[in-house]
């Protein structure tokens, strides 16, 4: 039997391509190990969004330069892969497979050619119409599922690599997600992720024609699924309607995630991102407006190109106004390809570090105030585990907040008992800036 090793960097959909990546492998009857020394076969499934993410793989393939000549067949996947393409066998020459995801679904004939000793074998194309729509998926978490549902990206932010990494923008038909949405359901799963580099953009090809929000709530509607979650959004393409089905549906999560990016329109115009901020605005006005009360994330980039002090304050008066229950801030990073390599006003390091950690220090003030409104409160946790140095279950809410509580009838997993996997309602007791503390209420005691 052969073997391999999977390493995945990045986002979401890296680790459910590589989901997909190890379902075609053990179909092919190889053997997951744990560790790159134990496998035949070495895959590093990469990231290139940032110029860290990018080295690693690099720093990865250096460390088994020796282990090469031991027979080990190693193979660079994702957004590295297709953005260096065939330089990866000049930078790393013991490497014998570079494929990028629009390429997943020639895997099983690119392992053909490794199995034939081929020590160059590439799968760069991006001129695919066909999502990686694979059957032997085999997911790694047992309670939460990740569903592609469009791949790609036809935006052209100033600053991203992805469009050149995933390609053009390909939605799948909404029955082919729908299937997959009941065929977890049918074994077991209760909450599922819908995924894709720009979600609202979703459109169903096949003559039903859905839209995202459509398909939101279908998917909220199918028997079995308690939540349904969704990432990443795009605020130009976020529409009302989405809000509306949040509304009205209970299963579907509420929370968004809304990257802005800047608070300047002046940075946004730059960034070309087809939005000012008060466009932006006024879709987080519905979302406050909204019957639930929606946790709303978002991504930050500090120091982009020409970003002027006056900018960066317009960033920190944002931040103010919405209130953000968690940030996701980013120093911008130079990437190959983009707009922004071009523009010639870059802001110092240390600058974008100061703007960095300012922006850190006020956005923690806000999410312990956030977090400090739901003490007193009973929320439904999904189980996600157990932490043993703290003898606490680990739980999530629907805003995508974690609960970490104590339970006096199950103080801990015992003999094939757990509640992970279970709900629960949870009285929040204590919060912090990052999570909430609080102890399980059985159903006897609940109001
Ligand atoms: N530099 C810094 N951050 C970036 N992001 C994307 N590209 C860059 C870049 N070149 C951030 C954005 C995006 C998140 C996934 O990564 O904030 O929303
Ligand atoms: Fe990284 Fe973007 Fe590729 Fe995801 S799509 S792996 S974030 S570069």
């Amino acid at each position: 039997m052969k073997t391999f090793y999977i390493e995945t960097f990045g986002c979401q959909m890296n680790a459910h391509d590589s989901e997909k990546v190890r379902g075609t492998l053990l179909e092919r009857g190889y053997m997951q190990v744990e560790t790159p020394d134990e496998a035949e076969l070495v895959l590093y499934n990469t990231c290139s969004i940032r110029d860290k993410a990018e080295q690693k793989v690099f720093n990865r393939l250096q460390q088994f330069k020796r282990a090469s000549g031991k027979g080990k067949v190693f193979g660079v996947l994702g957004c590295v892969a297709q953005q260096e393409g065939e330089r990866i066998f000049e930078r790393a020459p013991h490497v014998s497979l570079v494929a990028g995801s629009a390429s997943y679904t020639k895997l099983p004939e690119m392992l053909v050619q490794l199995e034939a000793g081929n020590r160059r074998v590439t799968g760069l194309s991006l001129d695919t119409d066909e999502t990686f729509d694979t059957p032997f998926t085999r997911r790694d978490n047992p309670h939460r599922a990740y569903i592609t549902i469009i791949e790609g990206c036809d935006k052209a932010c100033a600053y991203c690599v992805v469009p050149f990494t995933r390609g053009p923008e390909r939605s799948r038909t909404s029955d082919s997600v729908m299937r997959e949405t009941r065929s977890l359901a049918e074994s077991g799963y209760t909450e599922v992720q819908l995924l894709g580099q720009n979600v609202n953009s979703y459109r169903d090809p096949s003559p039903r024609g859905w839209d995202f929000s459509q398909l939101l709530t279908n998917a909220g509607s199918v028997p079995g699924i308690r939540r349904v979650r969704f990432t990443t959004s795009h605020p130009r393409d976020f529409v009302k309607s989405i809000i509306d089905a949040i509304d009205e549906n209970p299963a579907l999560c509420n929370h968004v995630h809304l990257p802005v990016q800047s608070g300047s329109t002046s940075v946004l115009a730059r960034m070309q991102r087809l939005y000012s901020r008060d466009e932006y605005m006024r879709r987080i006005e519905w979302m406050k407006n909204a019957k639930r009360d929606i946790a709303i994330t978002t991504d930050i980039i500090a120091g982009f190109p020409g970003e002027s002090e006056a900018d960066f304050n317009e960033t920190l008066r944002l931040a103010d106004e919405v209130e953000y229950d968690s940030m996701f801030i980013f120093k911008y990073s130079k990437r190959p390809n983009t707009a922004a390599l071009q523009y010639d006003d870059h802001v110092p390091e240390e600058e974008k570090t100061r703007r960095l950690m300012l922006l850190q220090e006020r956005q923690r003030a806000i999410q312990m105030r956030r977090n400090a409104s739901y003490v007193g409160k009973t929320e439904e946790v999904h189980v996600e585990g157990f932490n043993v140095a703290t003898g606490q279950w680990i739980g999530r809410t629907t805003q995508n907040k974690t609960l970490n509580f104590s339970d006096a009838a199950l103080p801990a997993p015992d003999e094939g008992q757990t509640l992970v996997g279970q709900y629960a309602d949870v009285l929040v007791t204590r919060a912090g800036p990052n999570s909430l503390t609080g102890e399980r209420v059985r159903e006897s005691c609940v109001q």
